[in-house]
């Protein structure tokens, strides 16, 4: 067999090849939008693509499942529950895939989505036993993907843990992500073995009720561009310039200099609208960095923009985001409304909502939107 875990560090994703040598048939897992890189894989190796396979529908990034999709003879699949708007191969539990010799087993895993499949990789002539298993955003090294973004549910996430864990020992495991947003205490290696997370990982550890209680506490952060992002995934939009693709550097003020910002600087609180109306920035206005993509035409191009979230860290990456859009004159809060906070300065609960800007369709064409509404 072949096998080949390739890592986005752009967006903390691993994707995956895995082929027959004999039969020279490949399928594809979770593949990013860099479609390129498998394209050249499959030409150097002569392997003929059978099946494209997204574990669910992605919220942080954009897959590039439906432009492979295209290679003559490739089936695009997902697990019969997904909700999107093109036609794909629906997947079962417990259903099998052949691949030349190996077989391709489909474990539903929900959780972190209802329609999320792990993939177990079975090589019959070594063994009858699957020797590693793909988890998406199931189980993660020293983690679980989190089930909060929307459309998730904690408690499956258990269940589909335990039954993960009930694999031998020795199976490897490799997950859809070693970094990112999608998990919150990820250890960073990109691949782990059962027998390890069900000894090492704390949440395996945790009784049903404290298990959901971890993984619900608190306010989920949704990804950056996560509406939009999702939207593309689902084919209900086509945003891929939605995601975060370059590192522009970002000029950062700090709490002082946002208290005496210009009068004409348009202030932008990226957090969750939850956490926003707990206590604000006065003057500061709520546009979730899930959302900042699918809104892009309200941010004004013609006043300086101050991002600002809790740390200083989402804000940092919205900033970089509204760079890419081609507004310049942006800058990010550091230390954030926490650093306000402890520096003693006050904060407003209203509600202070972003006025529809003058920006034009037309603008925002020119600089690569070329369709934001969905
Ligand atoms: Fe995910």
């Amino acid at each position: 067999m072949y096998f080949k875990q390739i890592l986005d560090e752009r967006c903390g994703c691993a994707s995956y090849v895995v082929a027959s040598r004999q039969s020279h048939e490949a399928a594809i897992v979770d593949p990013s939008i860099d479609t390129q890189q498998y394209e050249a894989l499959l030409r150097e190796r002569n392997f003929r693509l059978r099946y494209v396979i997204d574990t669910h529908v992605h919220a942080d990034h954009v897959s590039g499942a439906r432009e492979l999709r295209a290679k003559p003879g490739a089936e695009l699949c997902l697990h019969e529950s997904a909700q999107v708007a093109y036609p794909f191969r629906p997947l079962k539990d417990g259903e099998e895939l052949a691949l030349g010799q190996l077989r391709v087993r489909v474990l539903h895993t929900p959780g972190h989505r209802a329609e999320l499949i792990s993939i177990l990789i079975i090589n019959p002539p070594r063994s009858p036993e699957p020797s590693m298993v793909l988890t998406g955003d199931s189980l993660l090294v020293g983690d679980v993907g989190r089930p909060d973004f929307g459309g998730g549910d904690a408690a499956a996430q258990y269940e589909s843990l335990t039954r993960l864990l009930r694999l031998p020992d020795w199976v490897a495991v490799f997950p859809g992500h070693f970094e990112g947003p999608c998990g919150k205490g990820m250890c960073g290696r990109p691949s782990t073995t059962i027998g390890f997370e069900r000894l090492y990982n704390p949440l395996a550890r945790l009784d049903r009720g404290a298990f959901v209680s971890t993984l619900t506490d608190g306010v989920p952060a949704r990804p950056l561009n996560m509406t939009a992002i999702e939207a593309t995934n689902r084919g209900l939009a086509h945003m891929p310039w939605a995601m975060l693709t370059t590192a522009a550097g970002v000029r950062e003020i700090d709490v002082n200099a946002l208290e005496s910002h210009p009068h004409d600087a348009v202030v932008l609180d990226v957090r969750e609208p939850e956490e926003y109306a707990h206590g604000h920035v006065p003057g500061a206005i709520s546009l979730p960095q899930a959302d900042l993509a699918s809104r892009l035409p309200e941010v004004p191009r013609d006043r300086p923009v101050i991002t600002l979230c809790e740390h200083g860290i989402r804000s940092f990456r919205a900033a970089q985001f509204l760079r890419q859009m081609g507004i310049d004159q942006v800058a990010s809060v550091k230390g954030g409304t926490a650093a306000w906070r402890a520096a003693g300065k006050p904060l407003a609960f209203g509600d202070t909502r972003l006025e529809k800007s003058r920006v034009t369709e037309s603008e925002w064409t020119h600089a690569g939107a070329s369709r934001y509404s969905i």
